[in-house]
């Protein structure tokens, strides 16, 4: 897709971060937006200041981890401007704490948002996009813990390997609709991502591990948003798969992947 004027982008987690940045992104490109996200007042305000910039926006409340809530968003989506073609699974929440400390609930509520949100967002609009017959794209917002394990971030990083995984199934289920995929990995960016507890389900309990201070402090000193942004428009416009904005990481999955060809060798 070389041209993102006038299509439709649907980014879930915009009202903050990357999708916040992604969103922003798309309305420069010319493209109409879809903001969703399950935080109300931000999504107020990410909205007011769209509309403010001369963009053509509307906001969507909506929880990722219900599929009705999804479906409706793309209802929605459709009724606001009658296509959707750019969907990004972004939201995210990052619980942290070594596996055998996490509670059932932290699996849950992961889970809900990070992989079951990409797969409702997957299930509402790519059959849309599909009948629309005009082609269009998923990105999905993994990480680069979807590429190499993280310590204390055991359910995230299970949550970011399961979206590389649908990512990489996607891309070959898509190819004969013209639909293209990506999966965007990165390490640190600067978000509220440490301070995702805001929007945990109260009857999921409260994380015993959050706020994250050592994530705090990397997020503080990381990447812009708006640079991710352009990478994954960059990415879209080009056909990319894997969108990895962070060269200082690839050290580590090189590793990753050498162990594992080389116990393919081991007697
Ligand atoms: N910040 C980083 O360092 C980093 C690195 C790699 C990947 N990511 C990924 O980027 C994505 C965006 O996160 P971010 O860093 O911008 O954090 P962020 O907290 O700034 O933004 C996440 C957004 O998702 C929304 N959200 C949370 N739960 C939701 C739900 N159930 N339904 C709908 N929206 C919901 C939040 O309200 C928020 O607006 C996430 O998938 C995250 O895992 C972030």
């Amino acid at each position: 897709m070389e041209d993102l004027t006038g299509k439709v982008a649907f980014v879930t987690g915009a009202a903050s971060g990357i999708g916040l940045a992604l969103a922003q992104g798309f309305a420069k490109e010319g493209a109409k937006v879809v903001l969703a996200d399950i935080e109300a007042d931000a999504l107020k305000k990410a909205e007011g200041d769209l509309l403010a910039s001369g963009a053509e926006v509307v906001a969507v409340q909506c929880d990722v981890s219900d599929p009705a809530s999804v479906a409706a968003a793309a209802d929605r989506s459709i009724e606001a401007f009658g296509k959707v073609h750019i969907l990004c699974n972004n939201a995210g929440v990052a619980p942290a704490g070594e596996i055998d400390q996490t509670t059932p609930d932290d699996w849950k509520w992961c889970l809900g948002v990070n992989l079951m949100g990409a797969v409702h967002g997957i299930q509402s609009f790519v059959p849309k996009i599909k009948e629309q017959g005009e082609g269009g794209h998923v990105v999905n917002t993994a990480s680069i813990a979807g590429l190499m394990a993280l310590p204390t971030l055991g359910i995230y990083t299970a949550t970011k390997y399961a979206v590389v995984g649908i990512s990489e199934t996607l891309r070959a289920e898509l190819a004969p609709a013209g639909i293209g995929v990506s999966v965007l990995c990165p390490s640190f960016v600067k978000t509220r991502l440490h301070e995702g507890h805001r929007n945990r389900p109260a009857e999921l309990g409260a994380s015993p591990e959050e706020p994250n201070e050592f994530m705090a402090q990397m997020l503080a000193v990381a990447t812009e948003p708006s640079v991710i942004a352009e990478r994954v428009i960059r990415g879209i416009k080009r056909g990319d798969f894997y969108i990895l904005p962070h060269t200082d990481v690839k050290a580590g999955v090189e590793a990753r992947a050498n162990e594992i060809l080389a116990a393919f060798d081991l007697d």
